[in-house]
């Protein structure tokens, strides 16, 4: 077999394996990334992230047509979907984007190999697919990325009980739809379906939506969803899901059934660790399929290291990439001296999480629930964008922001918006505790009026008790 050599091989080309693979090669590795798919940008780029957040706009655009915007005085008549060309776009902006990735691997001389890569012991990957040969590696990093969990009782046949993948490709609008799971994805894509005229009946384990958030935002969300027609029914366990006569039919343990046109199974994910030959370079996976590394992504195996939804953390393609880029700069920093700059850190309490429904749900640090569990006194600040001049420009009023800073010391422990453009405005605060701000040094920048971000500044004056407009 054909045996080629490299400083690094990385298995996955999602954006954990291909941000990584690029800042390697930046440092003058010569890196070869191996991915079975011939799209580059893993399943955020192909499944996940990307088409979803291509459906929420144009589904978002949709409604606001359909509704929304009388209140301007635009009055639209006869407003009706083209979802072929709905999922048509979408597609789009997918090829467009894996393209992008596959031109920034050209530039940057990163090799490219098609088919499934696994592990033949320390240092030497075997590809399987288009591309069929062996490599050799110093550092082989392990980015594979994650995949739809099953859930028991439920086989996705493909069409009518699907998972995300399925769900961004329905060909048409299901009268009745019914989503398992209230996490990002049973709220993201239950949307986009909403919106674009299904009835959607979102089936919660969990007594109450969205785990992980801040509970006082989640309840928020759940309330401004409700309002949008999503039905929730929480503390309810599906324990199975069929068609039968025509319908599907999803079984909830001790209480009715839940009925529709087609279901969405969103139960979380889990590592795709199963055939990447952990074995023969004796890496075990704890018991959620998770490899186990050290602080700087090193596996039990000496040179084999791993990153994103693979490892432990939040499973978003934001974390994955950071970690990427810390993991190879340390790997370079060990194979050269005299590199300008520190390898990156990855600080895993502040990675941000958005929910891209409308309005958007993030978060940064710890929630009120956290601090309360780990008796970490704090002050709370809010501010309502109802009092935002911006927001009751655009009219999209609904939410709030809220800032949770230690007690003594003033530092921003974490924030939490639920707004238009949360998304966005997270970031400022992401950057503030990045650097250890206090809401003093929060409330004390100058933020451009008017604007949402004013509800930052606003909320970090509310922790003293001193908000302007409030
Ligand atoms: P999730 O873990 O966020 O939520 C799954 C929900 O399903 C939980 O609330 C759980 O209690 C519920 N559940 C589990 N078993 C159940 C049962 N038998 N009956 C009823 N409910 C049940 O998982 P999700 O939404 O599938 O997302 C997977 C991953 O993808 C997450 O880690 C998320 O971070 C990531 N993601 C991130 C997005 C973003 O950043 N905007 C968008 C989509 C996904």
């Amino acid at each position: 077999m054909d045996t080629r050599m490299h400083d690094l091989v990385v298995i996955g080309a999602g954006p954990g394996g291909y941000v990584a693979a690029i800042r390697a090669a930046q440092l003058g590795m010569n890196v070869a990334c191996v991915d079975e798919n011939p799209q580059l940008g893993g399943t955020c780029l192909r499944l996940g992230c990307i088409p979803t957040k291509a459906l929420l706009e144009s589904s978002e655009r949709f409604a606001e047509a359909s509704a929304g915007l009388a209140e301007h005085g635009v009055k639209i008549d006869g407003v009706s979907l083209d979802l072929a060309a709905m999922l048509k776009r979408k597609d789009a902006v997918v090829t467009g984007l894996t393209a992008g990735v596959a031109a920034l691997f050209k530039r940057n001389k990163v090799v490219r190999y098609e088919g499934r890569g696994r592990l033949a012991g320390a240092g030497l990957v075997r590809v399987q697919g288009k591309d069929s040969l062996e490599l050799s590696a110093k550092h082989v990093l392990l980015a594979p990325g994650s995949a739809c969990a099953p859930l028991p009782g439920v086989v996705p046949d493909g069409d009518r009980i699907g998972t995300s993948s399925e769900a961004l490709a329905w060909p048409a609008v299901p009268p009745r739809l019914v989503v398992i799971g209230a996490g990002y994805i049973g709220l993201e894509l239950g949307s986009v379906w909403r919106r674009l005229g299904a009835q959607v009946t979102v089936v919660e384990f969990l007594d109450r939506i969205l785990p992980g958030t801040d509970g006082e935002i989640a309840r928020e969300a759940q309330k401004l969803l409700r309002r949008q027609g999503l039905e929730f029914r929480l503390g309810c366990r599906v324990t199975g899901a069929g068609v039968e006569g025509g319908e599907c039919v999803v079984t909830i343990d001790g209480q009715e059934p839940a009925r529709g046109a087609r279901v969405l199974v969103a139960v979380g994910r889990r590592p795709s660790t199963s055939d990447l030959g952990l074995e023969t370079a004796g890496i075990v996976p704890d018991d959620r399929g998770r490899i186990p590394v050290d602080a700087e992504f090193r596996t039990a195996a000496p040179g084999v290291y791993a990153i994103g939804d693979a490892i432990r953390g939040p499973m978003l393609a934001h974390k994955a990439s950071e970690e990427g880029v810390a993991c190879v700069e340390r790997i370079s920093l060990r194979l050269r001296s005299g590199q300008v700059g520190a390898p990156g850190l990855v600080d895993h309490d502040l990675v941000p999480g958005v929910c891209y429904t409308e309005p958007e749900i993030a978060g940064v640090g710890k929630t009120e629930e956290a601090l309360q569990q780990a008796g970490v006194p704090f002050k709370k600040g809010v501010f309502h964008f109802r009092a935002a001049p911006r927001a009751r420009c655009t009219g999209r009023i609904d939410g709030r922001v809220k800032i949770l800073a230690h007690e003594k010391t003033d530092r921003v422990l974490g924030v939490h918006i639920i707004g238009s453009h949360a998304g966005e405005l997270i970031a400022e605060a992401a950057a503030a505790m990045a650097f250890g701000a206090s809401s003093e040094d929060l409330a004390r920048v100058c933020h451009a009026h008017p604007t949402l971000a004013e509800a930052i500044k606003e909320a970090a004056l509310d922790v003293d008790k001193r908000a302007i407009h409030a």
